[in-house]
């Protein structure tokens, strides 16, 4: 059976970095399912389709036409064809996406396309319900959290370093509203898997939490890894 390595928690807490790492040193595929939800929101958004309507937003969701290219090392997201990866990015699609996600048409239509980013030598699945619903049986489980004033402050960090403008308040604003709304919703809430490794990286860098859940991947994925390497 291919390995899968899933790492859930709420935006912020540093999934997309540890993924990233992980997926470079054991040479697995990487999913960012949040990607997926983001190019859902702004599909919805542009259709000009009803956004309280759950069934158009999951028929949208079903037909979704996306795709992520590798180009020189870095991962090209495309919408129709057209490049979004910095558009998904903006705040306003990242509640959009937790409005829609929260829909069960769009979750349903989301699933089996998600499930198909499985494939040798194995991957590593980024998102909020990997190890719980999309990947029950993965062979390591990594649940990742930090404050949300230390992931308020790492996105500020984030905008400036990237010459934008960075409003602390709203920050940690939008992301305690995104973290209530994925934890609380009845369809594949934010929850640690019985059988996840939870973290907190508010106080413990990345590379140490790199450190961490490498040591338990080898521990418990030790041939697969063997065979990639
Ligand atoms: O991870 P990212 O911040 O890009 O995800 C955007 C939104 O998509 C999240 O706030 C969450 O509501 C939703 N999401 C989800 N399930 C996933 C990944 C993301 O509901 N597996």
């Amino acid at each position: 059976m291919t390995p899968v390595i899933t790492v859930d928690g709420p935006s912020g807490a540093g999934k997309g970095t540890l993924c990233r790492l992980l997926a470079e040193k054991t040479g697995f595929h990487l999913l960012d399912s949040g990607a997926i939800y983001r190019l859902c929101a702004l599909a919805s958004l542009e259709s000009g389709c009803d956004l309280e309507d759950q069934s158009a937003v999951g028929e949208l969701a079903r037909k979704l036409d996306i795709a992520f290219k590798l180009v020189n090392g870095a991962t090209q997201i495309l919408l129709a064809g057209e490049e979004v990866s910095t558009a998904i990015r903006e705040e306003r699609i990242g509640l959009l996406a937790s409005k829609v996600a929260a829909y069960a048409p769009v979750r349903a239509a989301l699933l089996e396309r998600q499930r198909d980013f499985c494939r040798a030598p194995g991957l590593v699945a980024d998102g909020r319900d990997m190890g719980t619903v999309v990947f029950p049986g993965a062979a390591l489980k990594v649940f990742l959290t930090a404050s949300a004033e230390e992931r308020a402050k790492r996105r500020a960090r984030q905008l400036e370093l990237a010459g934008k403008a960075a409003d602390y308040a709203k920050i940690l604003q939008d992301i305690q509203q995104r973290d209530e709304s994925d934890r609380n919703r009845e369809n594949s809430p934010l929850v640690a898997a019985s059988d996840a490794l939870e973290l907190d990286s508010t106080l413990l860098p990345i590379d140490k939490v790199f450190d961490r859940v490498y040591q338990k991947a080898v521990a418990q994925l030790g041939a697969h890894l063997g065979r990639v390497k």
